[in-house]
């Protein structure tokens, strides 16, 4: 048996922001985060919808298209580095809204945050500890941007995605993963006393465009497969020249790869999900294709899987 995704959800909130509102409060132009990072807009959480509540409009969805029932969750994995409170965990918040007693903890690894869920994920549903395992990405980065950093408030987006996993039929579900960290880089993107993201953003680049492109490759040779074979390619969505560099290491046309940052941002642990399951919807990943996810984050960390969709 396999182990895979059967039920996605995706959730940004409805205000945007685009670059020439940020033009109005910043020392910035619509040209030069668009030439630079390839991003026009990004959805921003009201002040009273918090982390959770988003995580909340995600999983709710995931579960009706999963088409099961909340109880039958045994373990809930949250990736989210912008959590309501340090405790509970926005996992532990699931329960309470959902009615049920089950296993819940948060992750923290920022952007790769999803990938290390459902990698998580995968190790209690082979192990048979669990029939159903919710993994979630969800953030409120608007409340730790600080929103007179030009080089940091541009980049940041709100949103939530969040994932059903069980057992799929043999050959399917995840081929094969990849998890790294590397917390000599941690200095390079943190959050600082203040609770506001850091960033020193060329380092950052600099890492992301090898890492990114590294981690696709192997995540395919563990699975036994060639550049050549990859169908879709769903990276984080931080900056399109990184995700390009990644496309590109894979020799991929523009069709293959998700870009969904030019409307959300980057939206940390949960862009990588809201990505997969927006082209799900489209019809662009269909039964047997094959998916590579690939992501890397404050950590610095990083992850990618490779995926042969369908149940
Ligand atoms: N508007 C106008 N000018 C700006 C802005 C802005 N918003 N921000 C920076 N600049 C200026 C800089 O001050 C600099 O000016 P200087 O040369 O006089 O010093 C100039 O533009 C160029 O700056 P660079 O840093 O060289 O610009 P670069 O092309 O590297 O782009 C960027 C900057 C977009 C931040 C890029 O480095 C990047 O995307 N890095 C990766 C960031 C990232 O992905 N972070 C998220 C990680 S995921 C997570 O875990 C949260």
């Amino acid at each position: 048996m396999g182990v895979g995704i059967i039920g996605l959800g995706k959730y940004v909130p409805e205000k945007v922001l685009t670059n020439h509102d940020l033009e109005s409060v910043l020392d910035t132009t619509d040209e030069w985060i668009r030439s630079r990072t390839g991003i026009e807009a990004r959805h921003i959480a009201a002040d009273d919808e918090n982390t959770s509540h988003m995580a909340i409009k995600a999983t709710q969805i995931a579960i009706d298209n999963a088409g099961i029932k909340p109880e039958q969750i045994g373990l809930i994995l949250v990736a989210t580095v912008s959590p309501d409170q340090g405790f509970p965990s926005v996992a532990c918040q699931l329960t309470e809204h959902f009615g049920i007693q089950c296993a819940a903890m948060d992750i923290a690894a920022a952007c790769s945050g999803f990938i290390y869920g459902l990698v998580t994920a995968q190790q209690f549903l082979e192990n048979n500890s669990y029939e159903y395992v919710l993994v979630v990405g969800v953030e409120k980065l608007s409340k730790v941007t600080d929103w007179n950093d030009r080089n940091t408030a541009i980049l940041f987006g709100d949103g939530a995605c969040a994932a059903v996993m069980t057992k799929v039929s043999e050959g399917r579900g995840i081929l094969a993963s990849e998890l790294g960290a590397d917390g000599s880089g941690g200095k390079h993107l943190y959050l600082n006393e203040e609770n506001h993201i850091a960033m020193n953003g060329r380092e950052v680049f600099k890492f992301a465009v090898r890492q990114m492109g590294e981690s696709a490759v192997q995540v395919l040779e563990k699975a036994g497969l060639q550049k050549e074979d990859c169908d879709f390619l769903i990276p984080h969505q931080a900056n399109i020249r990184i995700m390009e560099a990644a496309r590109e290491r894979l020799n991929l046309p523009e069709e293959k790869m998700s870009k969904t940052v030019h409307k959300y941002g980057n939206t940390s642990a949960a862009s990588i999900g809201l990505s997969l399951a927006e082209e799900l919807e489209q019809g662009k990943i269909k039964d047997d294709d094959i998916v590579v996810l690939v992501g890397f984050g404050g950590g610095l960390t990083w992850g990618a899987v490779t995926i042969r969709w369908g149940k």
